[in-house]
């Protein structure tokens, strides 16, 4: 059976444009419960400015208060080497920087033009981390498209990433549709072009957001294009708050039973992921997306069990 890695962000991504404060009870039970469906990865939060975003301002207390998890990968968002160190200072050394390949939006979401972000990555490369220690993803956010430069050309966030690997090579990218509008065409062009241009280097996931409906579609772009990790976030929660007009990520609920009907193995269990899902869609404000929510639960799992 073909193995597709699902990661994920609702803990993070899912929550950061939540308006009301999520108690950190509430971000503890969601993790557990994600932890608990057999996921392998998952975002766990972000270290960013408590200013910029207020719901991640509880995030040393939410770290503190999880159980220890040996089977899952915690990985959290940073937008800078600040945040690096202070995700170190809780032992965590799986971590996402946050860059755009647009200037627009790397000054709105982190106050500072791509070139700044590319030299603070190199400066945590070096002086931070200089016994690589850390295992980095860079999320390439805008990477198809930017809410204020418009369509991203595909050259930019390739050249990006022929850049960064010159900092360290065998880095992971998250191809980012930041925004949502991103055509499958675009999303297998650009992961295609990546895995051959880089794929020796290093490694592809695909971040999605389901603002024009084509995210699943976009999933499917990515798989055809050779891509075999995602970003999801259960009950379809998500989006930056500084990217104006985007809605939430793919609802991984949706994306594992897609993959489980097309025969393939996330190694997730759908009935736990949809009671992590439960309580990510009872958060109140929350904006919840899923399709597979909305079927009858027990036909969804029979359907979706894994042969
Ligand atoms: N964690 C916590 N505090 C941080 C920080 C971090 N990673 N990085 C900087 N700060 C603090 C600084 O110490 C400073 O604190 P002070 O006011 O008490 O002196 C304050 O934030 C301002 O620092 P400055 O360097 O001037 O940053 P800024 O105000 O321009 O904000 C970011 C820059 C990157 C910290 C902020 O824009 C941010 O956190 N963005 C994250 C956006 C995000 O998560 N978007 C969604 C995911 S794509
Ligand atoms: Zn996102």
């Amino acid at each position: 059976m073909e193995k597709v890695e699902i990661v994920e962000v609702g803990p993070r991504d899912g929550l950061q444009n939540i308006p009301g404060f999520v108690p950190t009870e509430t971000k503890i039970a969601l993790i557990h419960a994600i932890a608990d469906s057999g996921v392998k990865r998952m975002e766990i939060g972000s270290f960013v400015s408590p200013k910029a975003i207020p719901q991640m301002q509880d995030m040393d207390l939410v770290v503190q208060g999880l159980r220890p998890m040996p089977n899952i990968v915690k990985m959290a968002l940073v937008p800078n080497s600040k945040g690096a160190r202070r995700a170190f200072s809780h032992g965590i050394t799986d971590l996402e920087m946050v860059i755009s390949m647009t200037d627009g939006h790397n000054n709105s979401n982190v106050g500072r033009p791509t070139s700044e972000s590319l030299a603070d990555l190199e400066y945590l490369l070096l002086e931070v981390d200089p016994d690589s220690k850390l295992n980095l993803r860079i999320g390439l956010a805008t990477s198809f498209h930017c809410p204020f430069e418009g369509l991203t050309p595909e050259t930019k966030t390739l050249s990006n990433i022929e850049k960064m690997l010159k900092f360290r090579n065998g880095l992971e990218f998250a191809l980012a549709d930041t925004t949502g509008m991103a055509t499958p065409q675009a999303v297998k062009s650009l992961a295609q072009q990546a895995i051959k241009h880089f794929g020796n280097d290093a490694t592809f996931i695909f971040h999605g957001h389901d603002t024009s409906g084509f995210g699943i579609a976009n999933i499917l772009a990515g798989l055809e294009a050779g891509l075999r990790s995602f970003d999801t976030a259960v009950a379809g929660l998500g989006g930056c708050p500084y990217a104006p007009g985007a809605s939430g990520n793919i609802p991984s609920e949706d994306v594992v039973y897609l993959l489980h009907r097309m025969g393939m193995d996330t190694g997730i269990d759908l009935e736990k992921l949809m009671q992590a899902s439960d309580i990510a869609a009872s958060i109140p404000t929350a904006i919840e997306a899923s399709h597979v929510r909305k079927m009858p639960r027990e036909t969804a799992l029979s359907l979706a069990k894994v042969a």
